[in-house]
């Protein structure tokens, strides 16, 4: 009985017909989220594909990927050994290493770094808002001249510079200006990062595809050297802290993780691995908050209606005589809606970054064995349409309750960060970041798309992106009828 048991537990998982060498690296489509959640359908929603060399588990819908990531959490903590993973971050990063004890502590350290220069106690909480606002107030500058003699342009760029600066800010204490090219081209370059490490990307699982020539070669050349030059310029900021430090003043977040990693007793990292978490910090601020931002002017602009009604909110709440702040979030719950629709609409992250598993497992009656790559699929919890009505709609209002207040419940259910011991540290941060640009973006200006239908068409990659975004700006007060 036992036995019949135990092979009813151990039952192979089930997914898709693999062919030989390939697997079904023919069958992930343009959108590999998307053909995850057609495959669910028919195959349960713990399945298995093969991609090149490899065995993945895909996890879809909210019950399975909860019961995975939270209630195996230890498990499901992993990440594959990909080669692209170890060179990030020269070769140390906290985001791409497998679970283990010093990733633990790793983690740990770069977490309570971020919290006490964001939101420890009410002055660095201003502090940060600070830098939030004038990064947001650049923003509105950029547009504005871009937008002269009613020209349209494309705002990805001025938004990566700036979610990149509030990090600069927070590590470095310093900012670099929208001209400074050597910045620019650097945050250039990072904008493919996401295609080599999203799920479905095959540089790691077919690696036999680098020795010969051909386009998946060159990506993965691209990935190094984009990786060794980002590594490099943090790397140099992180040696000039070094140099100038002084125990008894803290000017930065460099300063404080140098102070707990190098002066702290037994951290047991060594002194590289302060340049790989700032690298890892910088990296992953920049490009998630930077698509976020595309999708909320990509959303207003499709949505003009919407536009009008947040900026109505916005003026009752702060008025024309001073910015938007903090505080006047919990006044403007249709703004923190329009947010929220955003993440669980776009899934502008889809699928997280791979995760392994660090021992054999048993979800929903399957077995999965230790070092299984594991890819989790945000993008079905947010378009479950058991758990959404009209998921493929986009409306705000559906997480206000009746007396126009935000449902808490409701936006607790949008998986975005994931879930788990990997959950996104920079959850707060982001958070913050996307809700003041917004709020000062539409205190200031009004945007249009110019074209009547906008395509919200995208590209896949770790983030999904936004691939026509044409528009302009105008200053309140003179806004188009
Ligand atoms: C990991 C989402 C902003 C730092 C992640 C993961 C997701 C995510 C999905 C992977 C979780 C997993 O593999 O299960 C987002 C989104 C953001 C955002 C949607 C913006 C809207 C930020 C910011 C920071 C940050 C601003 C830092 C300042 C990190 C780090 C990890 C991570 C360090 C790796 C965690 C680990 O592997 O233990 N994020 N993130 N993120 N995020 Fe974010």
């Amino acid at each position: 009985c036992l036995w019949v048991r135990n092979l009813r537990l151990k039952r192979r998982l089930p997914g898709p017909f693999a062919w030989p060498v390939v697997g079904n690296a023919m069958q992930l489509g343009q959108m590999p989220h998307i053909t995850f959640a057609r495959l669910a359908k028919k195959y349960g929603d713990v399945y298995q594909i093969r991609l090149g060399c490899s065995d993945i588990v895909v996890l879809n819908g909210d019950k399975a990927i909860r019961q995975a990531l939270i209630q195996h959490s230890t498990e499901f903590a992993g990440r594959p050994n990909f080669v692209s993973f170890q060179m990030i971050s020269g070769g140390r990063s906290l985001t791409f290493t497998n679970y283990s004890k010093q990733w633990k502590v790793h983690r740990k350290i770069a977490h309570s770094s971020l919290r006490a220069f964001s939101s420890a106690n009410s002055q660095t909480k201003k502090a940060f808002e600070q830098h939030i606002t004038a990064e947001a107030m650049e923003l509105v500058h950029a547009f504005l001249q871009q937008s002269e003699d009613g020209q349209y342009f494309d705002p990805a760029h001025e938004f990566t510079v700036a979610a990149a600066n509030v990090m600069c800010a927070l590590c470095f204490g310093r900012r670099y200006g929208h001209d400074d090219l050597e910045f620019r081209t650097l945050l250039k370059r990072l904008d493919k990062f996401g295609e080599t490490i999203g799920a479905g990307s095959l540089v790691d699982v077919m690696p036999w595809l680098q020795s010969f020539p051909n386009p998946v070669r060159s990506i993965y050349e691209n990935f190094k050297s984009l990786n060794d030059e980002f590594f490099t310029y943090v790397r140099d900021k992180v040696w000039q802290h070094r140099e100038t430090f002084d125990p008894d003043v803290t000017r930065d977040m460099t300063d404080a993780i140098i102070n707990v990693i190098e002066y702290g007793k037994d951290s047991g990292l060594s002194k590289e691995f302060s340049e790989a978490t700032m690298t890892d910090l910088i990296g992953a601020g920049q490009d998630t908050v930077s698509t976020a931002m595309q999708w909320i002017i990509l959303l207003l602009v499709k949505h003009p209606d919407i536009q009008a009604k947040l900026q109505t909110a916005i003026d009752k709440a702060v008025g024309p005589d001073r910015l938007p702040t903090m505080e006047d979030r919990h006044n403007m719950p249709l703004l923190d809606a329009f947010i929220y629709e955003m993440m669980r609409f776009t899934s502008f992250v889809p699928v997280t970054i791979p995760h392994s598993t660090t021992a054999d497992v048993t979800i929903e009656g399957l077995h999965i064995p230790k070092d299984t790559v594991v890819f989790v699929n945000q993008w079905s919890v947010n378009h479950d349409p058991l758990k959404w009505k009209d998921p493929h709609m986009f409306d705000p209002t559906r997480f206000l309750d009746e007396n126009g207040a935000l449902d808490r419940d409701l936006t607790s259910s949008v998986l975005i960060f994931s879930t788990g011991k990997r959950r996104c540290i920079g959850d707060h941060i982001a958070k913050a970041e996307v809700f003041l640009f917004t709020a000062i973006l539409l205190h200031q200006c009004c945007f249009e798309s110019d074209s009547a239908v906008v395509s919200l068409d995208c590209s896949y990659g770790l983030t999904l992106k936004p691939l026509h975004s044409s528009l302009r700006a105008k200053l309140r007060g003179s806004c188009w009828a």
